[in-house]
């Protein structure tokens, strides 16, 4: 199947990117699922959002489901380090079994919250700075694969290796999950405004920092070049990372490669505005839609953001 017939054949995904002004449908929430966790932990800064045990996951989507949200973007969080073959397939078809398609559900597909080193690739053996890419690119195949047979709606790669897309589409292809699309983190940079990301997804580098592999805030070249490539490279969505420092990039990577382009509002985005709020500083409603409408306006066709939960409650309607 072509790229843009998968797209096409999704309702969710036809919602996502219909052209036309901001609704619910467009706003992508992430959820952080902890295996084997009982209850919920605040995450600091990331007001509204929580970590979660599956069961207390399940009553959240419920409630956000009344609420009109419909794309989910799922990380899963293995209670315990180690590339197991396939870390938070039984939290997805949990999920997928108890609301089916009455969502969408993406799940963020990266090596950092499993690998032991917090890294979102393997290492050489006897190295922790030549990058293992074969073998990371053959796990990540492995987990995507095992992510769409639990009944994952789309795959999100968030590592920024070489040809992951590419290796991904593959192996999907290989097993029958030639409908799943593959929502690629295409441009990412290296940005301090992950902060309160790492604590939630139990991320943070052992040793060293990103940017081996993100890229450089000031490369403009090298940001047009990666969204490319991942289009070459078979993504049937490209994402750009964080949201608002990315903004000028919007149209030119739709331009080069006509495919939808959207934003991910990241956590430091989102919980500077929280703080500002908590502090009196700001009306942190109106703040964050204002947000959303900037991204619409420089062409962002959907939105990844903590706040989708609280759209409805912003007065945006589902279409
Ligand atoms: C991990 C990943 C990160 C985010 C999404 N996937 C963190 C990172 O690259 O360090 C960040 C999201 C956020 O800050 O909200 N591959």
């Amino acid at each position: 199947m072509k790229h843009l017939m998968r797209s096409r054949a999704n309702p969710h995904i036809r919602e996502l990117l219909a052209e036309g002004g901001l609704s619910l449908a467009k706003l992508i929430q992430p959820i952080f699922v902890v295996e084997a966790m009982s209850g919920e932990e605040d995450i600091v800064g990331l007001v509204d959002n929580r970590r979660m045990g599956v069961q207390a996951a399940l009553r959240q989507i419920e409630s956000d489901v009344k609420n009109g949200v419909r794309h989910f973007m799922l990380f899963p969080v293995p209670a315990q380090k180690g590339i197991a073959p396939d870390p938070g397939a039984d939290i997805i078809s949990a999920i997928k079994g108890a609301f089916a398609s009455d969502i969408h559900l993406w799940v963020d597909t990266c090596l950092c919250s499993s690998s032991p080193l917090g890294h979102c690739c393997l290492f050489q053996e006897d190295s922790q700075s030549k990058i293992d890419l074969e073998a990371t690119l053959n796990t990540l195949g492995s987990y995507a694969r095992a992510y769409a047979g639990a009944g994952a709606d789309g795959i999100a790669p968030s590592d920024m290796m070489d040809g992951r897309v590419a290796a991904i589409r593959a192996q999907l292809d290989q097993h029958g999950h030639q409908d799943i699309p593959i929502m690629s983190y295409s441009t990412k940079f290296s940005s301090a405004f992950y902060g309160p990301f790492r604590a939630a997804a139990d991320s943070t580098p052992n040793f060293g920092d990103r940017r081996q592999y993100q890229i450089d805030v000031r490369n403009r070249t090298d940001a047009l070049n990666a969204s490319m490539r991942c289009a070459d490279e078979g993504a049937d969505l490209l994402m750009l990372k964080p949201g608002m420092t990315s903004i000028d990039l919007l149209k030119p990577i739709f331009k080069k490669t006509s495919l939808p382009v959207g934003v991910y509002q990241v956590s430091g985005e989102y919980a500077s505005l929280a703080l500002l709020g908590r502090e009196g500083l700001t009306d942190f409603n109106a703040a964050l839609l204002e947000t959303w409408h900037v991204f619409q306006r420089a062409g962002a066709q959907y939105i990844i953001t903590y706040g989708a939960r609280k759209g409805h409650d912003l007065g945006i309607a589902l279409t």
